[in-house]
């Protein structure tokens, strides 16, 4: 057999049906296969492997609807076609959701017979082309992600150890203009570090390599974990952080690392984003189905047009206020990981007063036992 030319299957009962179409697509220059029947089909399918199938709806034995179910899970690129001669729309409908790619009415003229198929093979050719391309979409990315860790990641560790060394060193013979230059180099080294791994890391939520664990935990303990960590920050920069979390928050299912994560990115952004003597408020409250968790500041807020875009990888809101560097990874890296637990996130702000960021952690089982309730 010429590998170059399309290869057909008919599988039709009607014989002088089967001949015709044989005649037709031949002198269009295709390899043409046929069958008088279903099991008869099948094999002559699951050997040759053929580009497209017209597969007739009403046969004796198996089913033109069954035939055309087995081979679309047997030959994922295969294009089937309904032949029918009682082309309904419920019929059509019902061979679609199992596989089929088109119908051809009975009866129908040499003509038709080689549109559909043509048809049928273009699909066939862009099915194939965009698998291709997803998995060398695919291919590069975890490349990608490779060279990222491995070619940047690497050196900037090297460099940060190398002026670590140069301070403990000779720290004390530099002059004050040259410290600065080495305490600037030092931060700006810091903040591509934390681009990296926040980049590294939505990489791996989106390709399933980042591990979460999946454990009970009590929410008030992951925000009082979190709002510790983050209390010297908020001193730092004279703002008082408030939190009010009952202790009798419903268990939830989740990761608390990761957690502990969502919870310092959402505070230190209020911490960057509210101006000194401002307030940060945590609180927490039971629903019938969720835990809420809102975290209010009273910083410079975010323009409503510009809200809707803040969890886009690398979307900074910008503004006459932005004091502070970032890569506007951050809330990317929450919204996914609160998906990955079935949970929302969501902010309302109003420019000059202040945002709110609002949690939904799923409760496991609602109406289960309470934290405080639940045995030790
Ligand atoms: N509490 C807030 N108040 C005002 N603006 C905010 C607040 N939280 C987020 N934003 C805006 O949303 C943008 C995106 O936030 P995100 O945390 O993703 O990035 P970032 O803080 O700029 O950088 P990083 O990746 O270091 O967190 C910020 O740049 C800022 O403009
Ligand atoms: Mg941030």
């Amino acid at each position: 057999m010429n590998p170059q030319k399309p290869l057909i299957l008919i599988i039709d009962d009607d014989e002088s049906l089967r001949d015709g179409c044989r005649q037709t697509l031949e002198r269009s220059e295709y390899i043409v296969l046929t069958a008088g029947e279903g099991v008869e089909g099948i094999r002559l399918a699951r050997e040759n492997k053929p580009d497209v199938a017209f597969v007739d709806l009403k046969m004796p034995g198996v089913s033109g609807m069954e035939i055309i179910e087995i081979l679309s899970k047997d030959i994922p690129d295969i294009v089937l076609i309904m032949i029918t001669g009682y082309a309904t729309i419920l019929s059509a409908v019902e061979a679609i959701q199992k596989g089929a790619y088109d119908y051809l009415p009975k009866p129908f003229s040499p003509d038709q017979l080689r549109a559909v198929a043509r048809r049928g093979l273009d699909h066939r050719n862009l099915k194939i082309e965009t698998r291709r391309l997803r998995e060398e979409k695919e291919r590069m990315e975890k490349s990608f992600i490779t060279f990222v860790s491995h070619e940047m990641r690497s050196p900037l560790v090297v460099i940060r150890q190398y002026i670590e060394s140069l301070k403990a060193i000779a720290g004390d013979r530099f002059d004050k203009d040259v410290s600065d230059i080495i305490a600037r180099c030092s931060i700006r080294i810091q903040k591509l570090e934390e681009l990296i791994e926040h980049w590294l890391d939505l990489s791996k939520i989106e390709d399933g390599t980042f591990v979460q664990k999946r454990e009970p935990l009590e929410l008030s303990y992951v925000i009082l974990r979190s709002t510790e960590e983050m209390m010297p920050t908020c001193k730092e920069r004279g703002i008082f952080l408030e939190v009010n979390v009952p202790e009798n928050l419903f268990q939830i299912v989740g990761d608390e690392e990761s957690l502990v994560r969502v919870f310092i990115n959402i505070i230190g952004n209020a911490a960057k984003y509210t101006p000194e003597s401002g307030k940060i408020s945590v609180s927490a409250q039971n629903g019938e189905y969720y835990v809420t968790v809102n975290i209010s500041d009273t910083g410079v807020g975010i323009p409503q047009d510009k809200l809707p875009f803040i969890f886009e990888p690398f979307y900074r809101a910008g503004g006459k206020e932005e004091r502070h560097r970032g890569s506007g990874l951050g809330l990317t890296f929450c919204k996914k990981i609160m998906e990955s637990h079935g949970g929302e996130i969501g902010a309302t702000s109003k420019e000059g007063e202040g945002t709110t960021c609002t949690l939904k952690f799923p409760i496991p089982h609602p109406g289960a036992k309470k934290v405080s309730e639940a045995p030790a």
